[in-house]
């Protein structure tokens, strides 16, 4: 059988509804996390052919921590599996827009990152993202993030499909 992934031509609506099921298939039976994200990224980036797509997860932080309590852990984003030009690693609460995403636990879409303020530039290539959460037990655990080149490349159809997308996962 073979592995390939159908791409298909069409409206925005129909690459999501051909590549959902797909998606809900590939993550079928495998409890591997890393597995499942690495496998979501390249199946959205061979369909939509975005700039960046990828993950961060919520982890501790790298930092020492200097003013935490004891069994207070200071988190952070930490980069995880992506499709697209290499990226920074780590990202701070309520820093750009994957920060502000997760302080806020809600989808963000940016039309145009230069009018985004604190917008990280991974690349400079970036000039529009969405960038959804991804929410357990009323936390925010990750969150998906994507780039465009162009500017206003994202709607509320993205952030409908993405935001079933980040469903299917399980962590
Ligand atoms: N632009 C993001 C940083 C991540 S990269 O785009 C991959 C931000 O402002 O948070």
């Amino acid at each position: 059988m073979s592995d390939d992934l159908n791409i298909i031509t069409g409206s925005k609506t129909e690459q999501y509804e051909s590549l959902l099921p797909q998606i809900n298939g590939l993550l079928e039976g495998e409890p591997d996390l890393v597995a499942n994200l690495a496998n979501i990224v390249a199946a959205l980036k061979e369909q939509f052919s975005w700039l960046w797509v990828g993950f961060y997860l919520v982890k501790p932080s790298s930092a020492i921590p200097v003013t935490i309590g004891a069994g207070d852990k200071q988190m952070e984003l930490v980069l995880a599996p992506f499709q697209g030009p290499v990226a920074c690693t780590r990202i701070r609460k309520g820093k750009g827009v994957c920060g502000t995403c997760w302080e806020k636990a809600q989808t963000l879409i940016v039309a145009d990152v230069e009018k985004f303020p604190g917008h990280i530039a991974c690349s400079s290539l970036s000039r529009s993202e969405i960038v959804v959460p991804v929410i357990r037990n009323k936390e925010v655990i990750a969150v998906l993030d994507v780039d465009s080149d162009q500017v206003n490349h994202f709607d509320e159809t993205d952030q409908y499909y993405l935001e079933k997308v980040v469903e299917l996962i399980s962590f």
